[in-house]
């Protein structure tokens, strides 16, 4: 294999990835401005997430992953950031109760911008643009103007991630994350519903922690109490501003893309001899890879040998996304092969893009009960075939949206249009997002439950 650099995507196949910048030397200079930056995550920080991913593919712990579809300039707000870290503080509370296990917690943010589109061109009645692939690149309002590739974007979303990680930052280890917070979490959720369950988990959990303080285990003799460890993740795809932040770690020289702890390759540019496939084969950081429902074991192997060549724990992250009706048939046959081969991989579930429909009156919608099937069948292929299921990637916001049918409010293809916010694909909302982590965790201990009569 040849010499691998952060430049060396350059000369592979690159896909979806604007092939329209009107000026290449300001593109560039972009770049050289980009490497002059500071890191958004260091090195450290990214080895102790393929720590504990490591634990996640002992089975020790779960993968909570999840986020905007597509971050935006529009919509960045403390409020925004504040309420999808706590939707994520909520939904680990739940499945760590449940599950009995400690909750990895991955966010899609902090730089979660590029997306890959089915279509390089939109066409809305007589007139054809270049396709909007998300504000890192270029604008959504369909005028030629907006559609034109700017690289003063790339330094935008640099210093709105930048932003955003600090507030993140600040949340985890400031006192907000606080365990003894746990009820100042449930602001903003309804009587009824996934919010008065959270709210019934929140006084168990404040009756366990007063009986923890009685026994002398209190934040000021176990700091864990009051602090969370929170990881960011996006899909690298817009490797101009990945490899530009790939910096080469000092101590043990290995390079880390310090634009996230954790990076994926899409489904769209997970071809083996691709550009994304070769950016990520050579950065040390925890790596994901998307699994579609057209993905055969003989092009898996092949791409986690590339990955993960040594076998490292934690190293890579296997997400599926097949859809509700494709899953029982598509994945056993992924995790038979890749458990036959031997290989050390952590097995997660994006049950969100696989389903994916248009509603009656044209809004891009998933039916939660397609959402939760997807997620039910993963746990019960996975304990079929002896994995540990190990995580699931959402795509789901703090707010209070109307993008996917379903779930407790029993949200109706009419009420679509209240709240439509989303710059690409529809995400659960907090209320959904809470109801849906409650249903896995059902799910995983019911799990655990027959382990256990079994053994
Ligand atoms: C995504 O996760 O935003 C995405 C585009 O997913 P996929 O590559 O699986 O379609
Ligand atoms: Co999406």
């Amino acid at each position: 294999m040849s010499r691998w650099t952060p430049e060396s995507w350059r000369h592979k196949p690159v896909s979806q990835m604007p092939t329209d910048w009107p000026d290449a030397g300001a593109l560039s200079a972009v770049e050289d401005e980009l490497k002059a930056l500071p890191p958004l995550v260091f090195a450290g920080e990214a080895r102790r997430l393929r720590e504990r991913l490591a634990q996640v593919e002992a089975g020790e712990a779960f993968l909570l992953q999840g986020g905007d579809c597509a971050e935006s300039f529009k919509e960045f707000s403390t409020d925004n950031i504040r309420d999808t870290f706590r939707l994520i503080l909520q939904m680990a509370v739940v499945l760590t109760f449940a599950g009995r296990k400690p909750v990895v917690k991955v966010g899609r943010i902090a730089g979660q911008f590029a997306k890959p589109r089915s279509s390089p061109l939109e066409t809305i009645g007589d007139v054809t643009l270049p396709s909007y692939r998300g504000d890192i690149v270029n604008g959504m309002g369909f005028t030629p103007d907006e559609r034109v590739p700017d690289p003063q974007r790339l330094l935008k979303a640099y210093h709105q991630s930048a932003s955003t990680l600090n507030l993140l930052r600040a949340f985890a280890g400031g006192g907000y994350a606080d365990l003894y917070n746990v009820h100042r979490w449930t602001l903003g959720f309804a009587d009824a519903g996934p919010g008065a369950r959270y709210r019934e988990l929140a006084d168990k959990i404040a009756e366990a922690l007063a009986f923890m303080e009685a026994v002398g285990i209190t934040p000021q003799t176990h700091p864990e109490l009051s602090q969370v460890e929170i990881f960011t993740s996006h899909e690298a795809l817009l490797l101009n501003l990945e490899s530009a932040l790939t910096r080469q770690d000092g101590a043990t020289g290995e390079w880390f893309d310090t634009s996230a702890h954790m990076l994926w390759i899409g489904e769209r540019t997970r071809r083996l001899d691709g550009a994304h496939v070769e950016f990520a084969r050579g950065i040390r950081n925890p790596i994901g890879l998307k699994c579609g429902p057209t993905m055969e074991p003989d092009d898996l192997l092949p791409l986690i040998d590339v990955l993960n060549p040594d076998d490292v724990p934690g190293r890579l992250t296997l997400i599926g996304r097949f859809g509700a009706e494709k899953v029982g048939d598509r994945l056993p046959r992924l995790m038979k092969a890749v458990k036959a081969a031997g290989k050390r991989v952590v097995w997660s579930i994006d049950p969100m893009h696989g389903n994916t429909l248009k509603a009656g009156n044209g809004y891009k919608t998933r039916p939660f009960e397609r959402i939760l099937s997807e997620v039910r069948t993963f746990v019960d292929v996975a304990e079929a075939e002896g994995v540990h299921p190990g995580g699931v990637h959402l795509e789901m916001t703090g707010q209070n949206v109307t993008e996917c049918l379903g779930g407790a409010q029993a949200l109706t293809e009419d009420d679509l249009s209240s709240r439509y916010h989303t710059h690409c694909d529809p995400r659960l909302n907090a209320d959904q997002a809470l109801e849906l982590a409650f249903l896995v965790a059902e799910r995983l201990k019911s799990g655990r439950r027959a382990d256990a009569e079994a053994a």
